[in-house]
C-alpha cells in the first residue's frame, strides 16, 4: 500500500489547479512556490544566514557591498554627476548589500545628497528589515522596475535573477518539447511530463537548437525582458546595472533547476514554498537581451576576476589590520571564499549594462 504524505497548502492548491487546467510550466510552478501571496517561500520568515537556507555574498563580507559601492561612485561620477540619481536594488535582502554600498559610495562628494533609494522587493517581512536597514535613507518600494520613476539610474542585482521564473524544454526525438509539472497519484508527488505538442525550435536559443537528444534547455522570459528593460532604461536617462549571480558566460544545455533548504540540496518538488527554488542564470542570453536594448555590455567576467580588480585584496588588509589576530583571519577567509574559484569565484559571474557612451567600466575588459 502507498504510504499517504501529508501535501502542505500550497501543494494542495496546485495540485488541484493541475487537476482542473491540466500540467503547468515549470515558470508557473516556480512563480507560485517562490511568490504565491500567502504561502510563497518570500512571503515568510528570513532565509538567509547560518540559521536560514543560504548564505548571500554580502552576508560573508562587508568588503562586497563596499567594493560595489565604489563602483557606484566611479559610475556616477562618468554619468556626469547627475543631481538626481536613481539608485535601485533589485531583491535587497535583509538589506545588508545596500548598507555597505552606501557607506562606502557616501564617501564619493555630492553622492549621497543625489541619491533617491528605490528597492525592488515583493516579500512584506524583508521589506520590513530593509526598512529598519535602511532607514536614513528613506526607501521607495515597487514591486517592479517599470514602477521606479524614470531618470539617471545606479542598479544593482545581486542573487536576484536566479530566482526568476525559468521553462525548460527537452529535446526528444521527436524535436523540442516543454517540461510541465504534473502532479501523480501513484506514488501522490509533483513530477515532470512533457508537452504534448512539439515547441518551435525558434523559441529554443539558436545555439542549442541542434543539441544532442535528452538535452535540456532552460529560459527565463522574465530574466530576459528585465534586462532588456534595464538595458532601455539606462540608454534613455543614462545609468548602469551590475547583475551579479550564479551561472554560466555562454549558454549551455543542462538542468540547473535547484533547491536549497538548511543549506541542503532539497528536492524542488517536495513541500512548495518552503524552500528556495532557482536557476542558474545565462549570462550570453541576458547580455544579448541588454545589447538588443541598446545599452552597451562588456563580456561578462567571474566574480572572482571582478572583485580583484576593484581592489578586494587591499581593503581586506585594510580592515585586517585594524583587527585582532582571529578576526583578522575571518576577513582574509571571508574575501577568499567570494574570489576563491574553488568557491564564489568563477560560479558567480558579473555582468554590467550601460549607457553606450560609458565604456570604460571599472573590473571589466576595456578592449
Ligand atoms: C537570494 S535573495 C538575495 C538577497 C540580496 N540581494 C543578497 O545578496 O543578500 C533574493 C531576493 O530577491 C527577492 N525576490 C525574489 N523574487 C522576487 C521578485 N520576483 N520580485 C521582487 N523581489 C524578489 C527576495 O525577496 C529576496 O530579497
Amino acid at each position: 500500500m502507498e504510504k499517504a504524505i501529508h501535501l502542505n497548502a500550497l501543494a494542495e492548491l496546485l495540485r488541484r489547479r493541475i487537476a482542473r487546467g491540466g500540467p503547468i510550466s515549470l515558470a508557473e510552478y516556480m512563480a507560485l512556490a517562490l511568490g504565491h501571496p500567502e504561502h510563497g517561500y518570500y512571503q515568510h520568515g528570513d532565509p538567509f544566514g547560518v540559521e536560514g537556507d543560504f548564505v548571500t555574498a554580502p552576508e560573508i563580507s562587508q568588503v562586497f557591498g563596499e567594493l560595489l559601492g565604489g563602483w557606484c561612485a566611479v559610475l556616477w561620477e562618468a554619468m556626469g554627476q547627475p543631481q538626481t540619481l536613481r539608485l535601485i536594488e533589485a531583491g535587497p535582502g535583509r538589506g545588508t548589500l545596500m548598507q555597505d554600498v552606501l557607506r562606502a559610495a557616501s564617501h564619493k562628494s555630492g553622492f549621497r545628497e543625489a541619491l533617491q533609494l528605490h528597492l525592488i522587493e515583493t516579500s512584506p517581512g524583508l521589506r520590513d528589515q530593509q526598512k529598519r536597514a535602511l532607514q536614513a535613507f528613506r526607501p521607495s518600494f515597487h514591486a517592479h522596475l517599470d514602477d521606479v520613476p524614470e531618470g539617471p539610474s545606479l542598479l544593482l542585482a545581486n542573487e536576484f535573477f536566479d530566482s526568476l521564473p525559468i521553462r525548460q524544454f527537452a529535446r526528444t526525438t521527436d524535436g523540442w518539447r516543454e517540461r510541465l509539472v504534473t502532479f501523480s497519484e501513484t506514488p501522490p508527488a509533483f513530477c515532470f511530463t512533457l508537452a504534448a505538442t512539439r515547441t518551435p525550435s525558434q523559441q529554443i536559443p539558436a545555439g542549442l537548437r541542434d543539441a544532442p537528444i535528452g538535452s535540456i534547455a532552460e529560459i527565463s522570459l522574465p530574466g530576459l525582458s528585465l534586462t532588456h528593460a534595464i538595458a532601455e532604461r539606462v540608454c534613455r536617462h543614462g545609468g548602469a546595472a551590475l547583475i551579479l549571480d550564479y551561472g554560466s558566460p555562454v549558454t549551455k544545455a543542462g538542468e540547473t533547476f535547484q533547491s536549497v533548504r538548511g543549506h541542503r540540496f532539497h528536492d524542488p518538488f517536495a513541500q512548495p514554498g518552503e524552500a528556495d527554488l532557482t536557476a542558474h542564470v545565462d549570462f550570453a542570453a541576458l547580455a544579448e537581451a541588454a545589447r538588443a536594448g541598446g545599452a552597451h555590455v562588456p563580456p561578462p567576467v567571474p566574480q572572482g576576476v571582478f572583485l580583484s580588480r576593484l581592489g578586494i585584496k587591499a581593503r581586506a588588509d585594510q580592515l585586517a589590520q585594524k583587527a585582532a589576530t582571529t578576526e583578522a583571519a575571518a576577513i582574509h577567509a571571508a574575501c577568499r571564499r567570494l574570489i576563491d574559484p574553488e568557491e564564489m569565484g568563477t560560479l558567480f559571474q558579473v555582468l554590467a549594462i550601460a549607457q553606450p557612451d560609458l565604456v570604460a567600466l571599472p573590473g571589466f575588459d576595456t578592449t
